[in-house]
């Protein structure tokens, strides 16, 4: 999610808030606004599009006067990005005013009860029906500013990064967290807010970062305030002394966009099923499926289009959709379905899947199944992205933005909404019993916790990146539902270290491609327990015998691929149709080491962009 800035202090505020919104754009957004207290009154100016943007808007719109202001910049997650929908928002007194990272889930059943209350919203945001809960709370138990933030906080389920301030108290923001990062910069007499330290590191290396559920009072000339949010615990203020430099703020320390995308992966995940997939109570949520429900049900086939990576994402859900849901699925090139003539009818539903929302042949492809007849359903992980606004429905990933070309947690993420989908559309059609599907749920919901024990093996994959960095070609090998995961491996092999590589069903080995296997070239066989383990094992043998190179990836404890490979990697076990979110990590982190060993451009590699918008 994006960034979040504010200031309170003996400087202009303005200018720190500018400046520290354009130190976040690496972070990507869509809009960007800023609120500031000018003695009197609050100034407000907000956009959709850059901080540049924002910052003409602000020039001619509003004074820029005042040492206390907040600003934001905004990953769209409930509500297009427009004007409207942009932070910052005022409550319905125009006393309080706020800024969000986040999702909070629950927010249509708080918006309901406050609509009842009289309360009217003028955007679509999850982050104005908050502001307002904050101000009903300050009214309804006759409390200031903190106290309200920390009732209404315990009233809300999601994750969230806020700084919020009263009008009639301008010496003080509230800021609170949980999922989403916030720091104060503590300075002499002043006091910066931002989501990283970038906004404030020319002011103060001196920083506190909120832990999960922690919220602070940031009052001119007191100490901050620390409080735990559940239960008032008073919380101390670790102020840290940064040794670090803007490149490895904006990268969260980590030295590329792409690592750290790799390493949140779990939190994405999370943000994806989050108000989704709620497995106490049995069920699955989702408005784009739950509104068009007999489309899919009725549906001849599922076709779905998309391009690289996403295409990848395609062919794992076609495994899940024809396993779990027993809906034919049909996976398409989108660049190849729109120049074919492709036979589509009204009883086909069609799936479009995009990180960026901008790829003109997915686009294209969309717009040629739509004019035939067919319901478009989109899997984007930009908000008010072209295909989101072409498609009939969809349901969006909540990755946050992916910076690195060489996309990850879009995969990993895209995966997690087609798994939900097919498992909705599996119990609707009476495929799981009720026991089973919320075997499935519990099990996913221990996804996050697994793909964070499978990045552990980061340091091994290092050592066998340094063994592998200079072979010329690759072979990826997985059979079933990791046989995609074998074409996403080897497409982020190639487009990161250039390395010719090559994905394929480890069964078709004996059809060709066995008679490229020597000693010169290493072939990474995805061989977990679940799903045709001892054909794999074979398969292995087959290589080994002709003097392969096996990097094997295996599920915990597997002793029998052990004895066979030269190397083995460990993820944790789960259910057959979950593996490929967990197998794809260590085939992710192995592309980074060796991109990084033959210096390479790892975020920007040669010749590609992140968002391919022409044919
Ligand atoms: C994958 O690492 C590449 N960046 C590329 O294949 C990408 O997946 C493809 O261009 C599709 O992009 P989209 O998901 O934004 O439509
Ligand atoms: N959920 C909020 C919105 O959509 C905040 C999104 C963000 O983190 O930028 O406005």
């Amino acid at each position: 999610m994006c960034g979040i800035v504010g200031y309170i202090g003996y400087r202009d505020a303005y200018p720190i808030l500018i400046k520290g919104l354009q130190r976040l754009e690496y972070r990507g957004y869509d809009s960007a606004g800023v609120a500031l207290f000018d003695g009197n009154n609050i100034n407000l100016a907000k956009t959709k599009g850059k901080v540049e943007d924002l910052s003409k808007k602000a020039k001619t719109d509003i004074s820029l006067k005042g040492t206390l202001g907040i600003g934001h910049t905004r990953w769209a997650t409930h509500g297009v990005p427009n004007d409207v929908n942009s932070h910052p928002h005022y409550s319905n007194s125009g006393d309080l005013v706020i800024i969000h990272n986040g999702i909070i889930e629950n927010y249509e059943s708080i918006k309901k009860e406050l609509g009842k209350r009289g309360y009217t919203f003028s955007s679509d945001t999850d982050t104005e029906v908050l502001v307002n809960l904050i101000e009903e709370v300050q009214k309804t138990e006759d409390v200031k500013l903190g106290k309200a933030v920390q009732i209404a906080l315990n009233q809300v389920v999601g994750a969230y990064a806020i700084a919020v301030f009263d009008r009639k108290k301008p010496d003080e923001i509230v800021v609170a967290k949980l999922g989403s990062p916030l720091a104060i910069g503590v300075g002499d007499k002043e006091f910066f807010i931002a989501s990283d330290a970038s906004p404030f590191i020319e002011f103060t290396n001196n920083a506190v970062y909120l832990e999960d559920e922690e919220m602070a009072i940031v009052r001119l000339g007191k100490e901050i305030k620390l409080r735990k949010i559940k239960d008032d615990a008073i919380a101390y203020p670790n102020i840290l002394e940064l040794q670090l430099n803007l490149e490895e703020i904006e990268k969260g320390g980590y030295d590329h966009f792409m690592l750290k995308e790799i390493y949140e992966q779990p939190r994405a995940i999370l943000d994806t099923y989050r108000g989704r997939l709620l497995a106490d109570q049995g069920i699955i949520r989702m408005a784009g499926i739950d509104d068009h429900l007999e489309k899919f049900l009725n549906a001849n086939r599922i076709i779905i289009v998309a391009c690289g990576t996403s295409w990848h994402a395609g062919l794992v859900a076609e495994y899940i959709f024809e396993d779990l849901a027993r809906i034919p699925v049909e996976v398409e090139y989108a660049s190849e379905f729109r120049y074919r003539n492709p036979v589509i009818t009204d009883k086909d539903v069609l799936i479009a899947i995009s990180q960026s929302g901008e790829t003109a042949d997915t686009l294209a492809a969309i717009k040629l199944a739509k004019e035939r007849g067919a319901f478009v359903f989109g899997v984007c992980n930009v908000v008010g992205s072209s295909i989101a606004r072409e498609t009939d429905a969809g349901a969006y990933t909540h990755a946050g933005p992916e910076i690195g070309v060489a996309s990850t947690k879009a995969f990993t993420t895209q995966i997690t909404v087609l798994t939900l989908i097919a498992l909705k559309l599996a119990k609707e059609k009476g495929e799981f019993s009720s026991s089973k599907f919320h075997e499935f749920l519990t099990e996913l919901e221990t996804i996050p916790a697994k793909v964070e024990r499978a990045l552990q093996s980061d340091e091994l994959i290092k050592v066998i990146a340094d063994v592998y960095k200079d072979s010329n070609n690759c072979l990826y090998l997985g059979r079933g539902y990791n046989f995609p995961v074998a074409l996403e491996g080897a497409l982020k092999l190639k487009e990161i270290s250039y390395i010719h590589a090559e994905g394929y069903p480890a069964a078709e080995m004996k059809h060709g491609p066995i008679a490229l296997i020597d000693e010169q070239m290493p072939v990474i066989v995805i061989a977990t327990k679940k799903g045709h383990y001892e054909k794999v094992v074979s398969n292995i043998q087959e290589i080994k015998s002709r003097k392969g190179q096996i990097i094997a990836i295996v599920t915990e404890g597997d002793e029998q691929v052990r004895n066979l490979a030269d190397h083995v990697v460990e993820v944790p076990e789960t259910l057959e149709s979950l593996t490929p979110l967990l197998t794809t990590i260590p085939l992710q982190l192995l592309s980074y080491h060796i991109a990084v060993m033959r210096d390479c451009n790892v975020d920007q590699p040669r010749n590609l962009a992140k968002s391919v918008t022409v044919e």
